[in-house]
């Protein structure tokens, strides 16, 4: 206990696509107690012995701190509620008030409660979205983008990312004791969840239309690449990130990386499994540049070296041992997907 208070490990969006498989992860191997924020509830389902409370209520509220930090001291935080790529350039005044304004109110609660006896970690996952390549022929001839090259975001949701990273850093830098670190995290796949608001959707929309038997529009080109990664692979890498002392790292952010698909060849990769996969282009133009700005390959070199990213799947067990298999339980035994 701190000052009465239980020191718990906080994630916030802890009702997302990440924040489930996070959650479910932390909350197993017992440890530390666990408190969770989100809109929404918890999907059903238990969600691990060390959870100890979720709080329903929105990060930009007020009252919802008052009544987690009367009880609660965070000393690790993940902070994951956010409104992603394309729904952001939707809703472009909620989109700034949650990714940039509540992300920073959530940096300062943990500043406030950090001292450098008892230091609060802040770990936030950013995206390739922080990248900009200028076009589609820039991207095609590009290296993998390392962090320090093409930061110059196309998107409100990548700009209000990169604010959140250099924001973390110098507050950090202050001095008083907070950790903060983040990674940028690649297009990510699951075979129990499907994404709302991204981009990089249509390769986890497409794959899991094929296992539905159900036909599948896509918003972008039979050319358009992004690195895509397994999220248990994703989970492992934030999680490695978050637990690794902070001598071993020399950034403050860092690249995830992942195999490097384009629509098509996810598509005939698919089709050996679900050969009855039927896949028309609707091209939502929008859409396919935000995709054109963002690198098809990243250079994670630092994360593998400063804390041991090393994703158990590569571009053939990605489909083989992960997707394939885990989409086709899902739907043999169908239970209600979370949206
Ligand atoms: P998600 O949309 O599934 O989850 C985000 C969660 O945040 C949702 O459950 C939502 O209800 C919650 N949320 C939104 N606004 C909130 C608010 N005002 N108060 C409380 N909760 C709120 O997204 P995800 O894929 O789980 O992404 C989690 C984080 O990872 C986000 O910050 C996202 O930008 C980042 N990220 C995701 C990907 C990806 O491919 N999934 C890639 C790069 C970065
Ligand atoms: N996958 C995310 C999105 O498409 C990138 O941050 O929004």
């Amino acid at each position: 206990m701190s000052g009465g208070r239980i020191p718990v490990t906080l994630i916030t969006g802890a009702a997302g696509e990440i924040g489930q498989a996070l959650l479910h992860r932390l909350a197993e191997g017992g440890g530390q107690p666990i408190v969770t924020v989100d809109l929404r509830p918890l999907s059903a389902g238990a969600p691990g012995r060390s959870h100890r409370e979720h709080f329903r209520g929105d990060i930009l509220d007020p009252a919802l701190w008052e009544g987690l930090l009367r009880r609660y001291r965070p000393t690790l935080i993940f902070h994951l509620a956010a409104i992603l790529s394309t729904r952001a350039e939707s809703v472009p005044v909620l989109a700034h008030r949650v990714n940039a304004d509540g992300a920073a109110r959530v940096l300062a609660l943990a500043a406030d409660l950090a001292t450098s006896d008892e230091p609060v970690r802040f770990v936030f996952p950013s995206s390739i979205a922080v990248y900009g390549l200028p076009s589609q022929e820039a991207k095609e001839v590009a290296a993998p983008v390392s962090e320090d090259e093409h930061l110059d975001p196309a998107t409100l949701y990548g700009a209000q990312k990169l604010y959140v990273e250099r924001l973390g850093a110098i507050v950090e830098r202050l001095g008083g004791g907070l950790d903060f670190r983040a990674v940028r995290l690649p297009g990510l796949i699951s075979s129990d969840t499907l994404p709302q608001g991204g981009t990089s959707d249509w390769a986890p929309e497409l794959i899991h239309a094929a296992a539905r038997s159900e036909p599948y529009s896509c918003f972008v080109h039979r050319g358009a690449r992004l690195p895509f990664c397994a999220m248990p692979d994703a989970v492992e890498g934030i999680l490695r990130l978050a637990f690794r002392e902070k001598s071993s790292l020399t950034r403050s952010a860092y690249n995830l990386g992942g195999a490097s698909l384009s629509a098509a060849e996810i598509i005939a990769r698919v089709a050996r499994d679900f050969p009855d996969l039927e896949v028309r282009f609707e091209l939502d133009p929008r859409r396919d540049r935000i995709v054109a700005s963002w690198p098809g390959a990243v250079d994670d070199a630092a994360a593998r070296r400063d804390f041991g990213f090393a994703p158990a799947h590569d571009e053939e067990t990605l489909f083989s041992r992960y997707l394939i298999p885990g989409i086709r339980r899902r739907y043999q035994h169908p239970v209600r997907l979370p949206r």
